[in-house]
């Protein structure tokens, strides 16, 4: 059977951090993943091998919502876990009022791009150097989307 995402709660925040700090160059501190969890918002999401293997992170302020932070476990990817997140984020979002959802992603993460362009979302623009990396900078693309 296919896994649902869930509502994350504070209790999730641990296991957050620490799948965050396997694939996220500049990875969420439990903290501020649980601060998040209670001004924001978050979905997790199971596979058979994994209590906890995948997770969103989202933000709503008025009519718009952003994305900041999404990640599978690689052992579980290109499994349909991501955008069941996304999906289920978005949603959650939507029901609150949302009507456009922003996102920044590493200009380098092409793979993060496809998924993102994979669920309707389109570059709107560059913020340059936004990013740290290794013992430089790199640009963010901005993607946004409307919510139905
Ligand atoms: C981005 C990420 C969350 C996608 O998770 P996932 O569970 O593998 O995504 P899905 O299986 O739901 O993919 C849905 C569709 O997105 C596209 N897609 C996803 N990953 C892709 C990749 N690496 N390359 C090309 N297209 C990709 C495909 O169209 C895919 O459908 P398909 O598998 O039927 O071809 C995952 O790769 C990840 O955790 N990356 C590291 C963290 C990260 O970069 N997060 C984004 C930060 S902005």
């Amino acid at each position: 059977m296919m896994p649902e995402p869930r509502p994350a709660a504070a209790a999730d925040a641990a296991a957050i951090a620490a799948l965050d700090a396997r694939v996220n160059p500049s990875p969420w501190s439990a903290d501020a993943v649980r601060e998040t969890l209670a001004r924001a918002g978050g979905f997790v999401i199971a596979s058979p091998g994994a209590p906890l293997a995948g997770f969103a992170l989202f933000a709503q302020v008025a009519d718009e919502c952003e994305i900041l932070d999404i990640a599978v476990d690689p052992g579980a990817r290109r499994h349909g876990l991501g955008a069941r997140l996304l999906a289920a984020a978005l949603a959650a979002a939507a029901t609150r009022g949302a009507r456009r959802c922003f996102l920044e992603v590493r200009a380098s993460n092409a793979g993060a791009q496809a998924f993102y362009r994979a669920a309707g979302f389109v570059e709107d623009g560059r913020r340059k150097d936004y990013y740290r990396s290794g013992q430089g900078r790199e640009d963010a693309l901005l993607m946004s989307r409307a919510l139905p």
